[in-house]
């Protein structure tokens, strides 16, 4: 009323940005903390198809559970929404499954700074496959990404080639997650909140029988009896703290994609991946040699040019 209007807008275009800052902040963090209780359990109990179907399952048990009890709302779909889901379901079990294969094998910090050439896979998806067209420097950004990851991984001290593939994977699938997710996101109808729960769901059940026939119960249950042996019954606490927590990142992610641009949303998963290649060198005395630590530096590097050149 008083206050005249350019205020008012200055001032809502500051609430958004620290609402954004509280978003990025709270999404790292709970990501830090999934990569090391994900890793504590496959350190001892290496079956990560089953952590990753079980990650999906208490996500979307705790979006039921809030749907019941009225914490959030229900989301109103119908079967359009479904069928649009679909294939962002696929990429985000493959993305999600390979990631967690990659982590059984590698240090985290290797599936980590192999996941930070993630823009590098975006260009060359819209480049090749939907024929987009980018500025020339766009292009020469890829080449510290793509260099310094090569650099990192040609020097990785414990390399594994299924370790490798699986980040790889992760990498393209993850592009094609995104692509598909904000096109569905646009008409508005249904929150981040709840499409990622949606989301969940779906994959879950994409995911429960392929974990069924890769792994299977009887690998399972001998693999659970060795880790409780070995941890003790709290094992049980890691198993729920990896799943809790990856609900919980993942939530928190696409609440802020529903406010930002896939561009800014990238740039903010490429920090976050520095939190946790730092957190995860320091929890688990990861040994990195200088000439490895440099490659994942112009990787991380190779993204802030690659995001200067597409703004
Ligand atoms: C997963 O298990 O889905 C990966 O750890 C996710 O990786 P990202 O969300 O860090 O890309």
């Amino acid at each position: 009323d008083s206050i005249p209007m350019p205020d008012n807008e200055a001032r809502a275009a500051a609430a958004q940005k620290v609402k954004i800052g509280i978003y990025f902040a709270t999404w790292w963090a709970l990501n830090v903390v999934f990569n090391i209780y994900n890793k504590k359990v496959l350190n001892a109990f290496p079956y990560p198809w089953l952590t990753s179907t079980l990650s999906l399952a208490v996500g979307s048990l705790i979006m039921l559970l809030s749907w019941g009890a009225r914490v959030a709302e229900v989301p109103k779909t119908d079967l359009d929404f479904w069928k649009a889901l679909a294939p962002v379901a696929v990429a985000h079990t493959i993305g999600h499954v390979a990631a967690t294969v990659s982590m059984s094998k590698v240090a985290v910090s290797f599936t980590h700074i192999i996941k930070s050439g993630e823009p590098a896979f975006s260009v060359l998806v819209s480049r090749f496959l939907l024929g987009e067209r980018f500025p020339v420097p766009v292009y020469l950004s890829l080449l510290p990404i793509i260099g310094g990851c090569a650099l990192a991984a040609v020097t990785e001290l414990n390399f594994n080639m299924t370790g490798f593939m699986g980040a790889m994977i992760s990498n393209l699938a993850f592009v094609f997650r995104n692509i598909f997710s904000k096109k569905g996101m646009k008409g508005k109808s249904v929150s981040g909140m709840n499409y990622y729960a949606c989301l969940s769901m779906l994959s879950l059940l994409i995911l429960t029988p392929f974990a069924i026939a890769v792994e299977g119960p009887q690998m399972w249950a001998a693999g659970w009896n060795e880790a409780v042996s070995q941890i003790g019954p709290h094992f049980v606490w890691w198993v729920a703290a990896q799943s809790v927590f990856y609900h919980l990142y993942n939530q928190v992610s696409y609440m802020s994609l529903d406010e930002i641009s896939p561009l800014t949303f990238s740039i903010g998963n490429t920090m976050k991946r520095i939190s946790v290649i730092v957190a995860s060198i320091i929890i688990f005395h990861t040994p990195v040699q200088p000439i490895n630590a440099l490659g994942a530096a112009i990787a991380i590097f190779g993204t802030f040019l690659y995001s200067q050149a597409k703004q």
